[in-house]
């Protein structure tokens, strides 16, 4: 079934044990929204990138989406055993290739070339893909903007570099936000620790420098929205810090923002791990990095509701939007939903309770993973399904096997689906399931 080779991007590539990139999404490999003129993605990009001088960060914006598991993460640090690389959570072309899970996949070679070209920093913006559940703000190819800036250290102490990260920090200005929680810009043993060959001063400087960028970001963002909804000053946004963890920055941190009384995450960012810079030939600089999710910005500013609609060609949706032009999203009618639940066994017979546990359960002897059944109703149902929940889940005290129902939601954003497709949609989803994942339907 498997064809031999894979050609992406006018490159062809081998196909292996490790391939796992259904047909439906290679359509979106040469989509390119963030450079579709007045798509609201790439009007996301453009105002984002307004705030960043071009002197100091070069743009990369056309860089192809198949990358080395090398650049995507080992190269970055990523733990053997890190669950962001398994087949479950990640598109492989073949063993050693991936479509890039995150704009960071380019780091190390930007941090070399961005020197060539006079900058001390970069913003990337590009595609990226990840399987995993779908609902309004899930897809399988996304949007990232990766940012990084450095300072020279080459020669200088410590507290010259510091003066001169602060000095720059002063003439960015405030931003509109109310920052009401912040984690500490670093806390030993706690995650936000100081990474090796940078003293207190410097990381803490660093990351005084790169929450401001941030939250400039963040204060431009709401100001736009405000704008669009036809409001000439915007309301103080509400933020927090939150300290997180990546492989490759240390501190780091999540900022969230208060959103309709929840807190949503727009980014990760930290100050990037030395021997990263090092191995990028920039062992005198020391610097910052972040990447957000454009379509979670664009949402947010525009109102848009769910995040298909980015990809639908629709007049009434691609119409809507103009460069320059701040203007909320409006719906068109909204079509009826049409919910269909589907429930199979995922553990045959006979098999302990216990071993029903753990990530994935057995089915046929193979391991029953969620992103698998949910690529498979997107392969089915593509644009058409809105989202899937799990509704029920038990194991059979007896005999130990594992049920499993989902609700799937069938709603177009363009039509009113008529009964007989989705029950044809349902039927295929159906057989699909006990031809491909080997489960029972019950
Ligand atoms: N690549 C990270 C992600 O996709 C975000 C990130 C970028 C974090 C740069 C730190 C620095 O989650």
């Amino acid at each position: 079934e498997l064809p031999n080779t894979l050609t992406l991007a006018n490159i062809t590539h081998n196909t292996d044990a490790h391939t796992n990139i259904p047909p439906t999404l290679l359509q979106y490999l040469t989509r390119n929204l963030h450079l579709t003129p007045h798509h609201p993605i790439s009007n996301t990009r453009k105002i984002i990138e307004s705030l960043f001088p071009p002197e100091t960060f070069a743009r990369y914006n056309t860089l192809p989406p198949v990358v080395t598991v090398a650049q995507n993460f080992d190269c970055l640090g990523f733990p053997e055993d890190h669950v962001g690389r398994s087949r479950s959570d990640t598109y492989y072309v073949n063993k050693y290739t991936v479509l890039r899970t995150h704009t960071s996949a380019h780091q190390a070679e930007k941090f070399r070339s961005m020197r060539g070209e006079g900058k001390d920093g970069y913003l990337i913006s590009a595609d990226v893909y990840r399987r995993d559940a779908i609902d309004k703000s899930h897809y399988p190819v996304f949007h990232q903007m990766e940012g990084a800036r450095v300072f020279e250290r080459g020669g200088r102490s410590s507290a010259e570099v510091v003066e001169e990260v602060l000095r720059d920090l002063e003439g960015m200005g405030e931003a509109n936000v109310e920052v009401v929680e912040s984690c500490p810009l670093f806390e030993e043993g706690n995650g936000v620790q100081i990474a090796k060959g940078h003293s207190v001063e410097e990381a803490e400087a660093v990351g005084r420098h790169l929450r401001r960028q941030l939250e400039l970001v963040v204060s431009k963002v709401f100001s736009e929205a405000a704008l669009a909804a036809g409001k000439t000053v915007g309301e103080k946004v509400k933020v927090r810090w939150v300290s997180a963890y990546f492989p490759f920055t240390s501190p780091s941190y999540e900022l969230e923002v208060l959103w309709n009384g929840e807190w949503l995450e727009i980014l990760g960012c930290g100050v990037i791990r030395q021997d990263l810079l090092d191995y990028a030939g920039r062992k005198d600089s020391i610097g910052w990095a972040f990447g957000l999710g454009i379509e979670r910005i664009a949402m947010l500013m525009y109102g848009i509701p769910d995040i298909r609609l980015f990809w639908s060609q629709d007049e009434r949706f691609t119409g809507q939007f103009k460069e320059g032009v701040a203007k909320r999203f409006e719906a068109f009618s909204k079509y009826p939903q049409c919910f269909k639940d589907v429930a199979f066994w995922v553990s045959g017979e006979g098999r302990g309770a216990a071993a029903a546990g753990g990530a994935g359960v057995a089915a046929g002897g193979e391991e029953f993973h969620e992103n698998d059944f949910m690529e498979l109703v997107r392969g089915v149902g593509g644009d058409l399904v809105e989202d899937v929940k799990l509704i029920d889940e038990f194991t059979h005290p007896k005999t130990g096997r594992k049920s499993m129902c989902y609700r799937i939601n069938y709603r177009s954003l363009e039509r009113t689906l008529t009964n007989e497709e989705v029950d044809e949609l349902q039927a295929k989803v159906r057989s699909q399931l006990e031809e491909k994942m080997g489960v029972q339907l019950r």
